[in-house]
């Protein structure tokens, strides 16, 4: 691999969003997932992302073409020892994601091992890790092609230089960065998603119809869309992880998640990702 390249680890929802904008800002990406047909699925996504740009006229044939040569997909982790920085994306699980950074930082001493977690703490990663100095969080939103946020978060550990690169990155990358330090939920997460929780408890009360709170937000307080139609974006597990984390790591029972989200998750209704959550996707 050339020098430069960016790895990406678990091409999900976020993974596709972040590999995109990487390639068209012209970084090599190499995507890595444990699942092999998400990879094919990722590319395939991304390219029908970049046809809608093209369509939109914000991007030419040619930029899409090379933007999409500059994407490869492995699933030999130890590909990814080359990479100047690696982000990872890969599910909110924090036994996971310790598995996943002990495994990538024994693979080289100079990659930036970035976190996109939306919840769990930085400095508990950075523990696991050969060299703690590198890892740092680097939060986008989604849809990341279009919010212009980077949180980038300071573990105990993660050094001055690391934090200049991620902001540097960032900069490259046309987001704008705000500097976090390692705390549950960061600061968007820890205002957000205990407002949607409160949103599912209103549905759960039959305090107003899931329409009706999503149509609230939206006319009174000026929100693009509501909070039940954010969850479903977001995905339900992904609410529920946060508000667990948030409950776990700042003990106080206002952060308990709603029940009601807990039940859609246990039934698998996780939003845009498996067709139905509050609402029906076809
Ligand atoms: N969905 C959002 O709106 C959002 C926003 C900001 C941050 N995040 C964070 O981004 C991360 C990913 O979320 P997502 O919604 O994209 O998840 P997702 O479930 O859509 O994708 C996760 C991907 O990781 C892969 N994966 C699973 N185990 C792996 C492993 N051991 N190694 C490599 N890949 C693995 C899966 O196959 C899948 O492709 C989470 O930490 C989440 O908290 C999500």
């Amino acid at each position: 691999m050339t020098e430069g390249t960016i790895g990406v680890v678990g091409v999900g929802t976020m993974g596709q969003g972040i590999a995109q904008i990487l390639a068209t800002s012209g970084r090599n990406v190499l995507l890595y997932d444990v699942a092999t047909p998400q990879l094919s699925h990722a590319h395939e996504a991304i390219s029908k992302a970049l046809s809608r740009l093209v369509e939109k006229e914000k991007l030419s044939d040619d930029a899409q073409a090379a933007a999409l040569g500059r994407l490869r997909g492995t699933n030999t982790m130890e590909e990814l020892g080359n990479c100047e920085i690696i982000i990872e994306a890969a599910p909110e699980e924090p036994a996971l994601k310790k598995q996943l950074f002990r495994d990538l930082s024994r693979l080289s001493k100079d990659t930036i091992l970035a976190s996109n977690t939306s919840s769990l703490s930085l400095t508990q990663l950075a523990a696991v890790c050969e060299h703690p100095e590198r890892v740092v969080g680097m939060h986008f939103f989604n849809p990341v092609p279009v919010l212009k946020l980077v949180e980038v978060v300071r573990a105990e550990q993660t050094s001055d230089a690391t934090i200049a690169r991620i902001e540097s990155l960032s900069l490259q990358l046309n987001k704008i960065a705000v500097k976090i330090v390692d705390s549950p939920g960061f600061a968007v997460n820890r205002l957000l998603i205990p407002m949607i929780n409160e949103a599912i408890f209103l549905v759960q009360e039959g305090v107003a119809s899931m329409k009706d709170i999503d149509r609230a937000m939206q006319l009174g307080a000026a929100h693009p869309v509501g909070p039940l139609a954010l969850a479903d974006l977001i995905g339900l597990d992904v609410c529920l992880a946060i508000m667990e984390t948030l409950q776990e790591g700042l003990g106080d029972p206002k952060y308990r998640p709603c029940p009601l989200l807990s039940r859609m998750v246990a039934a698998g209704h996780l939003g845009h990702k498996s067709g139905r959550g509050f609402y029906v996707y076809t």
